[in-house]
């Protein structure tokens, strides 16, 4: 492994220990990451013992280490994937050339936006989960909620370390500002907007989880894409831990499926709230909502900036090194949503405006795997039910549907109509309120909330009843 140095502070790849400039730019910021990390990380737990994994080296010994740490203690270290001799980049008008180790003067302004709002997402999810490890319904859920928000940390260090090792002056007063921003404020919000959403309880954790970390899945995976080298190998790596938090999502929403299914077969009943469960109907409407305002985030079907990203090799497709076609798009289309009258259609429009939309499209799709998992789960139980996602169109504030109402099947709703029928399908506030009833921790070891099942298997091949956290 070339270029780690374990007896540094900031466990790197970088080869930080050569670059005394860089060094210092991050001995600096770190101080003020750790004052904004107790301000606004996990409230509570900063001083427990967390069954933590943490990468000190991007390979496979090193990558997954696990053992006690207090969080506040966390090595948040700077790690990119190796790279890949003689890369060039794989679309659009530099197609072919070298890939950039340094940042291309003319695009420099673009891709710290780019940096920057990616980065922004990280500390975001931290600020909204702050206050959740109170309410958390198993040690074994509190350690994955630690763990994702340590690394949501990282993913910060990472976009730090790029807008500081390439960008200057400009870069550092951007990784300042990266800790200055608050999600929900007023004032000083985060960029996007679903990342100013509140995450008040476990049930939306887990939601935001699978549905929102989807959409870093994403954006990372078209960023690792990027003819900027550094970025690419930066997002290449944030992914294999990005993993973990889709996991957390996908299975915790699972554990509740499974739960609210058994004792619907138990009482013979589907409200199970009398039982202390979540039923499925309120899951179908936390559902609604969490992937409609995570479509929000890739933006406008039709978008120049998304256009030029990739025309400059800035931002490529999820998989562009899979797809068989000229890798510039200059003369396809690409079939995305028109809305005609009260009817909601397609049409072909120019494939490179159109790439936020093939984005989604990918989204979606991925999206769909795991609703497909979880109606299994309500399939072994013989329950006649299904969940289901909606209609793209449903509940969205960008793009094209954003002027309209539509209900989950994809009908047009008049303002009357959509206003008698959303509590339907979104969230009530009495949903909300039972949701938060259920919020009650549950602190000893191998036991489990009463709305969600165990898991199948614990961490690291460590038991289900293991003590993830030391709160004694
Ligand atoms: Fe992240
Ligand atoms: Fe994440």
């Amino acid at each position: 492994m070339a270029g780690i140095d374990y007896s540094e502070r900031i466990p790197n790849n970088v080869s930080l220990a050569d670059n005394r400039r860089l060094q210092r730019a991050l001995e600096e910021w770190h101080p003020k990451f750790l004052d904004w990390w107790m301000q606004m990380g996990p409230d509570g737990f900063q001083a427990k013992d967390v069954y933590l994994r943490t990468a000190v080296s991007v390979d496979a010994q090193g990558w997954a280490q696990f053992d006690y740490v207090k969080m506040p203690d966390y090595r948040w270290g700077l790690f990119l994937a190796e790279p890949e001799p003689g890369r060039t980049i794989g679309f659009g008008d530099h197609m072919g050339a070298p890939a950039w180790q340094d940042v291309p003067g003319e695009y420099r302004g673009v891709l710290r936006r780019l940096i920057v709002t990616q980065g922004d997402t990280e500390p975001a999810s931290v600020e909204q989960q702050r206050h959740l490890g109170r309410t958390c319904p198993s040690l074994y859920d509190l350690r994955n909620l630690f763990q994702i928000n340590v690394e949501e940390g990282r993913h910060l260090w990472a976009m730090v370390y790029l807008l500081d090792a390439y960008f200057g002056r400009d870069g550092r007063e951007e990784s300042e500002a990266l800790l200055q921003r608050r999600s929900g404020d007023r004032d000083k919000p985060r960029i996007l907007g679903a990342f100013n959403e509140k995450t008040p309880d476990w049930l939306s954790y887990l939601m935001f989880t699978y549905f929102t970390d989807r959409d870093g899945k994403y954006q990372l995976a078209s960023l690792a894409e990027s003819g900027f080298d550094p970025l690419s190998r930066t997002c290449r790596f944030m992914l294999t831990e990005e993993a973990h938090h889709l996991f957390v999502g996908e299975t915790g929403i699972g554990r509740v499926v499974q739960r609210t299914c058994e004792l619907m077969r138990e009482g013979k009943t589907d409200d199970v709230r009398r039982s202390g469960a979540i039923d499925l109907a309120t899951l179908q409407r936390y559902i609604n909502f969490h992937y409609s305002v995570s479509l929000d985030l890739f933006g406008s079907e039709i978008s120049t900036n998304a256009a030029n990203f990739y025309t400059m090799g800035l931002k490529g497709r999820f998989e562009e090194g899979k797809k068989r076609d000229d890798h510039r798009l200059k003369d396809t289309t690409y079939s995305i949503s028109e809305l005609i009258g009260d009817r909601v259609t397609s049409r072909e429009a120019p494939a490179l405006p159109s790439l936020n939309e093939r984005l989604r499209d990918d989204y979606i799709a991925d999206c769909q795997r795991g609703l497909d998992r979880w109606n299994q789960i309500i399939k072994k139980h013989e329950i006649d039910q299904e969940l289901s996602l909606p209609h793209r169109g449903f509940h969205r504030a960008i793009g094209l549907f954003a002027e309209v109402k539509v209900a989950p099947d994809g009908r047009v709703l008049s303002e009357a109509e959509w206003g008698a029928r959303k509590h339907e399908w979104l969230p009530t506030e009495a949903d909300q309120a039972y949701v938060e009833s259920l919020m009650q921790p549950v602190t000893e070891v191998a036991r489990f909330a009463n709305w969600i099942a165990p898991p199948a298997r614990g961490v690291n091949g460590r038991p289900v009843d293991f003590e993830y956290v030391r709160l004694a």
